[in-house]
């Protein structure tokens, strides 16, 4: 009989760690084209972003198909059943908002008739016509769910250091590269 993981392994860890470099470049690279006047530095960044944003759309049916195959670590024993629950539903999120942070994104581009490149490489095929008024509705949506996107973030990290500074059980460990988790 296989034990059960006790670890995230190397795919599951480059997976987590080039996504999360990813979506905080989003928000920087966001921030920076945001107050810019309609030009070419704001369409550069705003490029730079779709292309990120897609390569997270990509990664992001990757990393769950790839979940699908390699159950990840169980939750600590020690964990109380509400912080297993909010580690969960956290979890959950995280995937549908990295796919729906694409997707309106995306949408959103299509519906204004700006094309989406991937890195000057290729052209994404767009979603639907223009239309001004879905434009309006996708790109509050976009900014609705960035903050929800935002707010998650913060609760993610602020318990990842929780359980490794406070709880020291090795849950922050298990999802780093080079190291090996203590359990007390
Ligand atoms: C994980 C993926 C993504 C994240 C975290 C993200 C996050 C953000 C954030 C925080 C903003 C600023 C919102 C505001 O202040 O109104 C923004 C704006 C924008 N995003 Fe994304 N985004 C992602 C993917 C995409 C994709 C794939 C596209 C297009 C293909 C896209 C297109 C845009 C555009 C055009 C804006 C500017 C909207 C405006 O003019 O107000 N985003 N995004
Ligand atoms: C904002 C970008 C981030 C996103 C989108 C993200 C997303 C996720 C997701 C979806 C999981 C669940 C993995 C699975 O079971 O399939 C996870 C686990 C984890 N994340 Fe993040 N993460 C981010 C940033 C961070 C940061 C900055 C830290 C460290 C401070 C961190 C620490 C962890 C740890 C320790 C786990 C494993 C939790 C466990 O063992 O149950 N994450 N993350």
């Amino acid at each position: 009989m296989r034990h059960p993981p006790t670890r995230y392994g190397a795919v599951a860890q480059a997976f987590h760690w080039i996504i999360a470099a990813l979506v905080v470049s989003q928000f920087v690279l966001a921030r920076l084209a945001d107050p810019l006047p309609l030009g070419l530095h704001k369409l550069t960044l705003l490029a730079r972003h779709k292309s990120f944003g897609m390569t997270v759309l990509m990664l992001a049916v990757l990393r769950l198909l790839w979940r699908l195959g390699h159950a990840p670590p169980g939750l600590p024993a020690g964990m109380r059943p509400v912080e297993a629950w909010l580690a969960r539903a956290t979890h959950a999120a995280f995937y549908v908002l990295l796919f729906a942070m694409p997707l309106s994104g995306w949408l959103m581009s299509s519906a204004k008739n700006y094309s989406v490149s991937w890195f000057d490489w290729f052209t994404w095929p767009d979603l639907i016509a223009p239309n001004e008024r879905a434009f309006e509705l996708l790109r509050g949506t976009h900014d609705a769910l960035s903050k929800v996107l935002f707010a998650i973030a913060v609760l993610h990290i602020l318990a990842a250091l929780k359980h490794h500074f406070w709880n020291r059980d090795g849950v922050l460990l298990r999802m780093l590269p080079f190291t090996s988790e203590k359990t007390p």
